[in-house]
């Protein structure tokens, strides 16, 4: 990996709307590891932000930052601010439970609920009372399977087979049809398409670049090509850096540090 040397460059963003997240100067300890340096990121309304990067630069640590799902880490250091809607989400005003709820979170390897499909989606639903009767829930869960590409293949078994019982792809568009089951403003997937055949990526990134309608779409990719398929935007993370973010087009036509020139050349990785 290169010497870090670089100075963030932030390329400017052509938007009428305000920043839904701002995060500004963040830092994170694991211990006396410092895993994040200095962030600095806005999170728009309606984009796909990707975060590319070797392993081990900070990637999956800053998603998490967004969302809180820190709060049980062990001997973690957080400073420096994010603020959601203008407020400061790790003020103590701010109820932890309700703030990731505003979330809906994919991680690389499905990790369906034991129970049946239906469950799996309408759990999320049910637990913040978000529909009114059976009649709701059951179109509630059927319009989030829709979204999640996942309705066609599955409605003749809701109630009959069980999360783990689906193809790796299946589970994995099922995690997020139960992601989207709470109505979340924010979507964060963490390598979502990692381990999933290519039927299924190829419909879930369809679906990232859908659920941009009414949603921000946060999405740590390992694949350069797919980043630049999906993402309206592209934030580079080297050594707990984020060394330098814009347009899709520019961060792959145009980067102006060493640092993501060479990797998004695929000189290292
Ligand atoms: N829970 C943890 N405790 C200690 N160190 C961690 C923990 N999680 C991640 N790290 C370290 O923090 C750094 C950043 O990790 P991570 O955010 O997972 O990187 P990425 O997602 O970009 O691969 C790595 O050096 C990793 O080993
Ligand atoms: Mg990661």
């Amino acid at each position: 990996m290169l010497d870090m040397t670089s100075t963030p460059v932030i390329h400017p963003v052509l938007r009428n709307s305000a920043p839904l997240i701002e995060v500004r100067e963040l830092d994170l300890w694991y211990g006396a590891k410092q895993a994040l340096n200095a962030v600095d990121l806005d999170i728009y309304p309606n984009e796909v932000l990707a975060f590319i990067g070797p392993s081990g630069c900070g990637k999956s640590t800053a998603l998490k930052c967004l969302n809180r799902m820190h709060d049980h880490t062990r001997d973690i250091r957080i400073s420096g601010s994010i603020r959601m809607d203008h407020v400061d989400v790790y003020h103590p005003s701010i109820d932890p439970p309700l703030h990731r709820r505003r979330f809906g979170w994919v991680a690389q390897k499905p990790n369906p609920f034991p129970s049946t499909l239906y469950e799996n989606v309408a759990y999320g639903a049910r637990i913040h009372g978000l529909t009114q009767s059976r009649v709701d829930l059951d179109a509630h869960v059927e319009t989030c399977l829709r979204r999640a590409g996942l309705w066609d293949e599955v409605k003749d078994d809701l109630h009959i087979r069980k999360g783990p019982d689906l193809s790796g792809g299946q589970q994995q568009r099922l995690c997020i049809a139960r992601a989207l089951a709470t109505m979340p403003e924010v979507l964060l997937m963490d390598e979502p398409t990692g381990s999933v055949d290519p039927h299924a990526t190829a419909i879930i990134e369809d679906l990232m670049i859908d659920l941009k309608a009414d949603h921000s779409v946060v999405v740590i990719t390992h694949s350069l090509m797919q980043a630049r398929r999906v993402a309206d935007r592209v934030a580079y993370f080297h050594l707990g850096r984020l060394l330098e973010i814009g347009p899709t087009e520019v961060m792959f036509t145009a980067p102006e540090t060493p640092e993501a020139r060479a990797f998004i050349a695929g000189k290292f990785g």
